[in-house]
């Protein structure tokens, strides 16, 4: 097959939710429909447990397993489809925003009696911020909903996109009778508490007696509702989908493995393959030539005597070829990948080659960091890997004196995996550690003394938000830098970094200095 072809019938998305609105079960049953895996539960082993937060060992035991979830790879109806796993814990909100800049498209899941909930506004603004195509998938028909009209407004609403249902759910709860295919006109009936593949009934004349014959009384309610739904809703526009604009909306119940199949067969034929990808330098198109890629991600083997990690890297252009002489942009270095590997159907198994939209991981003893580009020796910088203003800063101490450089290289390689972030006071050198929330600290606390053998204590401080400065005048920012400098920090990257104790000491510095743009995030 030609690059094109491979390229083509690719499809690398990420299945996102709200925790419990059903990601992790339509994983699986997207699994068990592509013939990934035979039996359900082996994506669920890999759930952060409920009541877990203050339970990090229940993190460490969901890390040494995640590896072989981290992306799911599998063949179906000619199609490759690539699902990348993004951790549902909130306190790792992060690490799926980054995996979030490694596909090409998304599947939002709603629950259906919930509607829209805080996380979902926060993964769809990350949608939104990069034009990332969206399905939605709004789940657990089975049980009572809100009024679908009113469900599918709030979407609109709260997710500031414009929506098209492709298909329409008959009643719901514990009359829930099915859905009626609006893409290809057809008629899924739903057997109560059975877990089974429903069949599509073909039915494109909605006015047939035969339609009483299957789902009784609820017929007139179906014919009103999608009269109001032709009449309100323009036939799906498949461009304003693959611009990030519109998004295709389907009912179901993942629980069950209702709605799945017509999913993933309308997914495979609507979702992009991979698409062009900016650069600092200039805009990589995925059927050019020659092979680049980027790390999204760092999994660190939870083995302490063997501190290997695997970089993934995200195939953008050209074609990857084991052994190959590559560049490490950032250090200029060359070097070759004898044991790259993909994740098939869960296996991990070494690989020839990849093409765009795959992932490879890359064993790693420590040389790559997120954000890393790979090339054939073009210099080539990757955007779109941005940090965020951590929410939680606590200075990291060392409470073992003997232990200074194990502390260091262990603070080190924790914050190149995106465990954390780590800032340097520009006034006194103090290291200051930023999360997104308390379990994080918990998890660099353990994993630095079971991993680096070094001991650290963390000091609570007051902080509202680290903000990464810009000025087109660059004797403001000097003299910004010289009049706050107890308030400046480095990054990991080099970069200055104003630490806002409060939303007031923002505001005041912003209105003094009105030259300068203060960002929480690292790239704008
Ligand atoms: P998440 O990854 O988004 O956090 O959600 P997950 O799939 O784990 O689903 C959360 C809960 O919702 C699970 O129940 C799951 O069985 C249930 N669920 C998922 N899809 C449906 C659906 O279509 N209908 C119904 N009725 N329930 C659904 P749990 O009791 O919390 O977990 P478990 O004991 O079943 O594992």
């Amino acid at each position: 097959m030609s690059n094109q072809t491979e390229i083509r019938r690719r499809r690398t998305f990420a299945i996102v939710s709200h925790p419990d609105a059903g990601k992790t079960t339509l994983t699986e049953k997207l699994l068990l429909f592509g013939g990934a895996i035979h039996v359900a539960g082996a994506v669920k082993s890999n759930k952060i447990k409920k009541g877990a937060t203050s339970d990090f060992m229940e993190i460490e035991r969901q890390r040494g397993i995640s590896v072989a979830t981290s992306v799911m790879g599998f063949e179906y109806d000619g199609y490759k489809v690539n699902i990348l796993d993004t951790p549902g814990h909130q306190d790792f909100q992060e690490d799926t925003f980054r995996t979030l800049t490694a596909v090409d498209s998304v599947i939002i899941v709603i629950d259906a009696a919930k509607g829209v909930e805080p996380q979902t506004e926060k993964l769809m603004n990350v949608c939104r911020m990069r034009k990332t195509p969206v399905i939605v998938f709004i789940n657990k028909l089975d049980r009572p909903t809100q009024d679908t009209f009113e469900l599918l407004d709030d979407i609109e609403r709260q997710l500031q996109i414009s929506i098209n249902p492709l298909s329409w759910p008959i009643n719901n709860g514990p009359e829930f009778k099915g859905v009626y295919n609006i893409f290809n006109k057809s008629l899924n009936l739903f057997k109560a508490n059975v877990q089974d593949i429903e069949t599509g009934i073909s039915f494109d004349d909605l006015n047939s007696s035969e339609l009483e014959k299957h789902i009784g009384n609820d017929a007139r309610k179906l014919r009103e509702d999608l009269e109001l739904v032709y009449g309100v809703f323009p036939p799906f526009d498949h461009d304003e989908y693959l611009a990030g604009n519109l998004a295709p909306v389907f009912f179901g119940s993942a629980l069950y493995n209702f709605g799945i199949q017509e999913l993933l067969d309308a997914f495979v034929k609507i979702a992009p393959w991979p698409r062009s990808v900016q650069t600092e330098e200039r805009l990589i198109d995925p059927e050019d030539d020659k092979f680049s890629g980027f790390v999204f991600k760092i999994h660190a083997n939870i083995d302490p005597n063997h501190r290997s990690r695997i970089a993934f890297v995200k195939v953008c252009s050209g074609k990857f070829i084991r052994n190959s002489m590559y560049k490490q942009v950032r250090t200029g270095k060359t070097f070759r990948i004898s044991s790259p590997t993909a994740f098939m159907a869960s296996q991990k198994e070494i690989i020839e080659d990849a093409y765009p939209g795959d992932i490879v991981g890359f064993p790693d003893n420590g040389s790559f960091i997120i954000g890393d580009t790979i090339s054939e020796g073009e210099d080539i910088h990757f955007k779109g890997l941005p940090s965020f203003s951590p929410e939680l800063f606590k200075f990291v101490e060392n409470a073992d004196p003997m232990k200074t450089k194990q502390l260091n290289k262990g603070v080190d390689q924790l914050m190149d995996e995106g465990v954390a972030q780590l800032f340097t006071s520009q006034f006194n050198g103090r290291k200051i550690i930023g999360t997104v929330g308390q379990l994080q600290f918990e998890v660099i606390q353990y994993r630095l003394e079971h991993e680096y053998n070094a001991k650290c204590r963390f000091e609570p401080m007051q902080m509202y938000k680290a903000c990464w400065i810009q000025s087109d005048n660059p004797k403001s920012l000097a003299e910004f830098k010289n009049r706050k400098h107890q308030k400046m920090a480095t990054d990991k990257r080099g970069r200055d970094v104003f630490m806002a104790d409060s939303q007031f000491i923002l505001d005041m510095a912003q209105s003094e200095f009105k030259d300068i743009r203060f960002h929480f995030t690292s790239e704008f």
